[in-house]
């Protein structure tokens, strides 16, 4: 067995199975780009607005409560879907005008039920972020989360 092992053998497999995995590593991220690029975003519903909401979302660390599409912290609601869980598909005005209402109306106070601040936002700050809510419902998230309820 050892005798048909030779050096030269190793070194074809090292070599082979480098050129593989690379050839496949090349491939899939390809393929992800691709996937991103193509499939998985809303390239054209991307407004400045959009953009907008996205540095306020950032500077203000909403991330560090909420989820989106799955990812940051739980202590609050999933927000990837909060577009859909007021109703915006069907009613844009009034799923806008809630959203707002909510933010400015935070903190609740309400004993026993987790806070947000408030984060003291601009018509124009709230608007946009409102646009990239909107526009992260629209992106394809594979069905995630599994209900509106988040
Ligand atoms: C310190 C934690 C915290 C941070 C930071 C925070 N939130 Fe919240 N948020 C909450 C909690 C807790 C709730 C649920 C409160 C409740 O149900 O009374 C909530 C609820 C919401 C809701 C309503 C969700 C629903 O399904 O009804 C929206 C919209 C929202 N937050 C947006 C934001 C945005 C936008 C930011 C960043 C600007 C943000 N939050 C930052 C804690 C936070």
């Amino acid at each position: 067995m050892s005798e048909r092992f030779t050096k030269a053998a190793a070194r074809n497999i090292f070599y082979g199975g480098s050129a593989f995995f690379f050839v496949a590593f090349i491939a899939l991220t390809a393929h992800s780009h691709y996937y991103i690029v193509r499939a998985s975003t809303d390239a054209a519903g991307l407004t400045d607005s959009v953009a907008r909401g996205k540095h306020v979302w950032e500077r203000n660390s909403c991330i560090n409560c909420h989820s989106l599409h799955g990812e940051g912290a739980y202590f609050a609601p999933e927000l990837g879907n909060v577009w859909v869980r007021y109703g915006g598909p069907k009613d844009p005005e009034g799923a806008r005008a809630a959203l707002i209402a909510w933010m400015q109306s935070q903190p609740s106070g309400v004993p026993g039920r987790r806070q947000m601040p408030n984060f003291h936002l601009n018509d124009q700050d709230l608007n946009a972020l409102v646009d990239f809510l909107e526009w992260a419902s629209r992106t394809n998230k594979q069905g995630w989360p599994p209900n509106d309820a988040g």
